[in-house]
């Protein structure tokens, strides 16, 4: 427990990622699903996904991206105290997938927890994270978004299951207090969640332990979902930014969940942003649910596009409806 610092920001100090071994290519899936990489590619953008194969879980690909991340930042699983795992495809039902990343992490203190948002769930990860750490619950964390998403998905179902791929990406966040002159001090500046639970049954699974007793398979309403992708994205994007005084012309880099390039494009047109500023990897990870947005992160991270000290926003949708938006000075 650290004491409340009301002046203190949350930094990114890390950023790192994890991909299933076995790369799967639009033609390759077009031999087992009534398909073709031109529908997939036009509609979509999609062009590969990585899908895990029995031995990899959504833990294991967590593990190796928040390994990933601690060396990134020079740091130990020791020096962390709080784990927060965004995932729609736990190990299991119980307990947490975050506690077994935290016991391989060797963290043996703080908390570990996972939360439930589908594709939105690193901004709300992120955002839990953030106000515990800015309220002296926590010193230092991992944000993960980890996902197996092909074991939910039902393979006789074109409309869905070319959709998404497997993957896990992880940011340790540090806590920071900027110097009184420092003009544009880094950190996460401000976060927005929103839910909109009416809309339940365009984007669901369709089993679960307290319903079916099964697990259960994704259904979707791919237009509708669309729609409402593109309407709320822009307006929490704007809403966000409004927050700090800030326009679209500030951001260097938009970093958003990576669902269908042509909701990123409608995204990107209604903020007046250049598709250049835009990280996109929806061609080669497809749709990886909550892992998408850090995944991309540390995509261009490594890459060197994202360079300290440049402003990015983040954002998602997913099922629930579910949404939200980050801002930070990285
Ligand atoms: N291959 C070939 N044909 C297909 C496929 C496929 N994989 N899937 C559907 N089709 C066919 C349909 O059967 C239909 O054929 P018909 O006209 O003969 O009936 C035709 O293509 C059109 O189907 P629609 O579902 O109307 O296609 P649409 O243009 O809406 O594209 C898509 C579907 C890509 C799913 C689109 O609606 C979409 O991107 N929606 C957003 C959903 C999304 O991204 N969800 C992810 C989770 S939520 C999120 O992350 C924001």
């Amino acid at each position: 427990m650290t004491v409340p610092n009301t002046h203190a920001r949350c930094v990114i100090l890390g950023t790192g990622s994890a991909l299933p071994e076995r790369r799967v290519s639009n033609e390759e899936l077009s031999q087992t699903v009534d398909t073709s990489d031109s529908w997939i590619t036009e509609r979509t953008g999609i062009k590969f996904r990585h899908i895990a194969s029995p031995d990899e879980t959504t833990s294991s690909l967590a593990i190796a991206s928040a390994r990933n991340a601690l060396d990134a930042a020079g740091l130990q699983g020791s020096d962390i105290d709080l784990i927060v795992l965004a995932t729609a495809t736990p190990d299991h039902t119980f307990p947490a997938t975050a506690t077994k990343v935290q016991a391989a992490l060797g963290m043996t203190r703080g908390a570990a927890f996972d939360v439930a948002a589908v594709c939105s769930g690193f901004l709300y990860a992120l955002s839990v994270a953030d106000s515990m750490m800015r309220t002296g619950m926590a010193s230092k964390a991992l944000v993960i978004g980890a996902e197996t998403f092909s074991r939910i998905l039902d393979w006789e179902d074109r409309g869905t299951c070319v959709l998404f791929g497997d993957g896990a990406g992880a940011v340790v966040l540090g806590l920071e207090t900027p110097a009184a002159d420092d003009p544009s001090p880094r950190g996460i500046l401000a976060t927005q969640l929103h839910s909109d639970g009416r809309h339940h049954d365009l984007l669901y699974v369709d089993g679960g332990p307290s319903t079916t007793g099964t697990v259960g398979k994704v259904r979707m309403k791919g237009r509708e979902v669309f729609r409402h992708a593109v309407v709320n994205l822009a307006e929490v994007l704007d809403q966000t930014l409004a927050l700090q005084g800030l326009t679209s012309a500030d951001i260097d880099w938009l970093v958003p969940h990576q669902a269908n390039a042509r909701i990123l494009d409608a995204t990107a047109r209604k903020l007046g942003l250049s598709r250049s500023k835009v990280v996109v990897t929806v061609d080669t990870h497809a749709n990886t649910s909550a892992a998408s947005v850090p995944l991309a992160l540390d995509t261009a991270v490594r890459d060197g596009r994202i360079q300290r000290g440049q402003l990015l926003v983040l954002e998602a949708m997913g099922g629930g409806l579910t949404w939200g938006a980050a801002i930070v000075r990285y």
